[in-house]
């Protein structure tokens, strides 16, 4: 703290005090409610009466409706449910890559549906991965320009050797240079989970991550997974039809008929 006894200031040298000050308390009362959401024990992801329909033709179809949740950080949560119950949608929605009928979606405290479409897909590039059950690998890419891509739009310098480590951390340091359809099916689903992590997300999304790929390959993937749910304390929403691997998670979710059925 700075006493200034006797004689008067001068006012360009208090308004830079004062700036100074106020970016302090600024500064300090960010770092306060942004500390990964221990202090405001803000869920990372929140869902308010989420709603969807399509209408096709001159049918109205309710895909979900009122679907109310939160997902604290460093959770891992399994969304499980019959075929046709609404889990790619409900998972598309907390991405902001579909748009709801009604409601709200917070991805660490933010409206997502209140951003523009440039605002969503940066605060998707600043804290989500996502993995879909049919890979998305861009075909004309290689594994490692894959996994690089994501870094190379946010601007990273050093994207090669992030993508390195990663497609070494998932085994595939030997197929660098493989193009998707050179790549096995548990491969290229690794390529795609070393991709979703290799911007170190605080939120991971899984669509049936292992639906395409035998039991033991599954199990790897699933195995990784979790690991780095573990290490990292990335948030995983995980949609799954296995019982075992929904078992794995601190949280089971059900879907029936487009409504949540938490445990
Ligand atoms: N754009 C759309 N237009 C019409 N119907 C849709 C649309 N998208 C999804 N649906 C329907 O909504 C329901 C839920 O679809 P969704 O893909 O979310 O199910 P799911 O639970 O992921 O199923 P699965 O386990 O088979 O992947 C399905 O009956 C589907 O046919
Ligand atoms: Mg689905």
């Amino acid at each position: 703290m700075v006493v200034f006894v006797g004689g008067e200031l001068e006012p360009t040298l208090l308004y830079v005090l004062l700036e100074i000050a106020t970016n302090r308390i600024l500064n300090t009362t960010k770092k306060f409610f942004m500390t990964d959401n221990l202090i405001m024990r803000q869920p990372i992801v929140q869902a308010i009466s989420l709603a969807k329909q399509v209408r096709n033709s001159e049918i109205q179809l309710t895909i979900l409706q009122d679907i109310n949740l939160d997902v604290n950080a460093g959770e891992a949560v399994s969304i499980v449910g019959a075929s046709g119950s609404g889990k790619s949608t409900l998972l598309g929605l907390l991405a902001g890559l579909d748009t709801p009928t009604s409601g709200k979606v917070y991805l660490n405290g933010k409206d997502i549906f209140a951003l523009n479409e440039d605002e969503r897909a940066e605060l998707r590039g600043s804290m989500l991965g996502f993995v879909f059950q049919s890979f998305q690998l861009l075909p004309m890419l290689t594994a490692v320009e894959n996994v690089m891509l994501p870094l190379e739009l946010a601007g990273t310098n050093n994207a090669h050797t992030v993508a390195l480590e990663l497609l070494e951390r998932v085994g595939l340091d030997m197929r660098l240079k493989h193009y998707p359809k050179q790549l096995s099916g548990g491969e290229q689903q690794r390529v795609a989970i070393a991709r979703a992590y290799v911007t170190s997300p605080k939120l991971l999304l899984a669509d049936e991550p292992t639906g395409n790929l035998d039991l033991a390959t599954g199990s790897q993937i699933i195995d990784l997974m979790f690991e780095l749910n573990r290490e990292r304390g990335a948030t995983l929403i995980l949609v799954t039809h296995d019982e075992a691997i929904s078992s794995r998670c601190t949280r089971q979710i059900h879907l029936v008929g487009g409504k949540l059925n938490a445990d």
